[in-house]
Order: structure tokens, then C-alpha cells, then sequence
């Protein structure tokens, strides 16, 4: 069971906020190969705080699943995977990317690029615990403008032999502004091909995850604002590779049936979660006739009852 993660793709990036148990669940249905947790603070793992138990909800179907951990010190981080494998979890990710505040100025995050060699430090921590090749990281090129730290990450990294390399080729001070430089996924493949690159970056569509790794040939590639808005995008990926014309799908009958499986899946593992609905499902719906106002429907849901009638209603024009 804990094997090495298998090379297969796509995968489901970590989003907080998103990616709960029923999130990951309905990726997978349409054909996600790995899914992340929301990222979890290390400290709040050793001091299992209520949320954080919530953020490792999982069941059997949710595999291979990958525990992203944010955190600053060493320590920090091998308490809390030594915690997480007492509770049965294998496949450990450092988020070395984010850079919302609250979280940088811990010097969690995308802060641990301005010191690369703590990051080195934090995986061979691990591996003394850990099979380097359970454990990944998650990074962006580097913390200011044209600072590139994750070519000298990848090269003591790779030297670990740690099992992934996902990198979003922005800056973090960039935050998510301009565009993913994907050239740099393809300089860091071409310079260390022994490394299992994932890239990450503006992979709106399942076309653009096809161009991303025909144009960097990388190993795989990670949906995340693209699964958002669409998670049938697994699937319509797979097509792609198969060669197959996605444009005719009936765009109706798909968003009943995402619809569906969010209220089936949500309803199985967080029955309360009806005011998350009211932002998840308004994400759905796009490119059809009147999208703006089933948004807006959506975004004001009080109960399951209400989601099971805009689901009729799709299912009704669909067919007709
Ligand atoms: C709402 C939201 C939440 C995110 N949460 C995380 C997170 O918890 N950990 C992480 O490593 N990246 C996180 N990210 C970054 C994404 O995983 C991804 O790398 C980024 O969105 C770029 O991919 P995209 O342009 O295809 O969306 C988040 C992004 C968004 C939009």
C-alpha cells in the first residue's frame, strides 16, 4: 500500500477550502489519478485541533491521497507526519508555495524559498521516517521577481530522491497575476529528468493540460482552478489523449450530473455543508444559455430540496 506514487495523471492539486473528502471523491469519479488535501498546518496536526481533523476526513475510495503539510521547522513537520502515519496516511507533501500572509509570515510556505536549504533540511528530517519517495513538494520558482530557487531545490532534492517535484511556475510574490511561465517546467525536466515533474499553472482546460505536457514533456500535470469550475475535466483529458472531439459533449446533461454526484457525495460525509454548495456549484455553470442567472439561483441555495430542483430542471432541458 505504500508503494510509490504511480506516475499515472492527472492529478488534483491541493486548494483550501475546496479539495474537502466529497470534493476529491467527485474528481475521482470522472478519472483524478492522485488527489491532495486542503493544505494542514503541522502545528495544528500535533496539537489536533477540531479543523484539522475535519481536513483528513478520508475513506477507502479516496486513494492514493497525498496529506499537504505547511509548517517551518523540521521538527515540526516529522511530529506531524509521525502522527499522520499512526493514523494510516503514507504520501506527504511540503507546501513551499503558498503565499497568502497569514501563512508567510510563520515562514511556512512560500516563505521557505528565501531559505532553500531549510526546506533540504525539513525532507531529510523526514526521510529518516518516511520513504523519500512517499514525499514530495509543492513550490513555485521562487519568492521575488526573478529570485529562481527551484533549480538549486531541485538539484538537492532529486539528490533525496524524494518522489515528486510539482512546481507553478510563478514567482510568489506574483501571487496569481500574469501567466505560468511553463518553459521553466521544461527546463526543470530537461535538467534533472530523474526527478517526476508535475506542473501546475494555468490549466484552465483539459486542452491546456494536454499543451502543457506536450510543449514541456513533463511527467504529469495537476488540475486546480481548471477542476474548480469544471471536475469533469478528468475526464474530458483522458478523451483528449484518446484523440477524442470533446466539443460535442452536451454541456446540460454534464452539469446534471456533476451536480448530482456533488449532492450525493457532500450529503454522504457533510450533510451541513449546504452553504458550501452556494459556493461550489455557481463554479459549474458556464457556457450555457441563462448560466448568469442559475449562478445566481445557486449562490442563494437554503436547502438540498432546492439543489434537487435546478438538478431537474437541467435534466429536463437536457433531454428535451
Ligand atoms: C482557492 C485556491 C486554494 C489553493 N490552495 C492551495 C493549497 O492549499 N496548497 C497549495 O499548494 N496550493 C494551493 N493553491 C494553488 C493551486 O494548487 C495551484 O497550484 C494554482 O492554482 C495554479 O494552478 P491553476 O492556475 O491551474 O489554478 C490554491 C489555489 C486556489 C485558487
Amino acid at each position: 500500500m505504500s508503494l510509490p506514487l504511480a506516475p499515472e495523471h492527472p492529478w488534483l492539486a491541493p486548494l483550501a477550502g475546496f479539495t474537502d473528502l466529497p470534493f476529491r471523491l467527485v474528481c475521482r469519479k470522472y478519472g483524478c489519478k492522485v488527489a491532495f488535501t486542503e493544505m494542514i498546518s503541522a502545528k495544528g496536526l500535533i496539537y489536533n485541533n477540531t479543523n484539522t481533523s475535519l481536513l483528513l476526513q478520508t475513506c477507502s475510495q479516496d486513494v492514493p491521497l497525498v496529506v499537504q503539510l505547511f509548517g517551518s521547522h523540521p521538527k515540526d513537520i516529522v511530529n506531524a507526519v509521525l502522527c499522520l502515519q499512526k493514523k494510516g496516511f503514507f504520501y506527504f507533501d511540503l507546501n513551499c508555495g503558498c503565499s497568502v500572509k497569514k501563512v508567510v509570515k510563520t515562514g511556512a510556505g512560500a516563505a521557505l524559498l528565501k531559505n532553500p536549504s531549510q526546506i533540504v533540511q525539513i525532507f531529510k528530517a523526514l526521510h529518516e521516517y518516511v520513504p523519500p519517495q512517499n514525499t514530495g513538494i509543492k513550490t513555485r520558482l521562487g519568492y521575488d521577481l526573478n529570485t529562481s530557487t527551484y533549480l538549486e531545490l531541485a538539484e538537492n532534492l532529486a539528490a533525496l530522491n524524494i518522489g515528486w517535484f510539482t512546481l507553478h511556475p510563478r514567482y510568489a510574490r506574483e501571487k496569481f497575476s500574469g501567466q505560468a511561465r511553463w518553459e521553466h517546467l521544461a527546463n526543470l525536466k530537461k535538467l534533472f529528468p530523474e526527478l517526476k515533474v508535475i506542473g501546475s499553472g494555468d490549466l484552465f482546460t483539459a486542452q491546456d493540460g494536454l499543451n502543457c505536457l506536450h510543449q514541456t514533456k513533463i511527467d504529469g500535470i495537476m488540475f486546480a482552478r481548471g477542476a474548480l469550475s469544471n471536475p469533469y475535466i478528468f475526464r474530458e483529458f483522458k478523451l483528449l489523449l484518446e484523440g477524442k472531439d470533446i466539443s460535442q459533449l452536451n454541456k446540460k446533461k454534464l452539469i446534471a450530473e456533476i451536480l448530482e454526484d456533488f449532492v450525493f457525495y457532500y450529503q454522504q460525509y457533510a450533510p451541513q455543508s449546504i452553504k458550501k454548495m452556494r459556493t461550489i456549484l455557481p463554479k459549474m455553470i458556464k457556457n450555457i444559455p441563462e448560466a448568469k442567472k442559475m449562478r445566481v439561483k445557486l449562490s442563494f441555495l437554503n436547502s438540498w430540496e432546492e439543489v434537487r430542483e435546478m438538478i431537474n430542471l437541467f435534466k429536463g432541458e437536457s433531454n428535451g
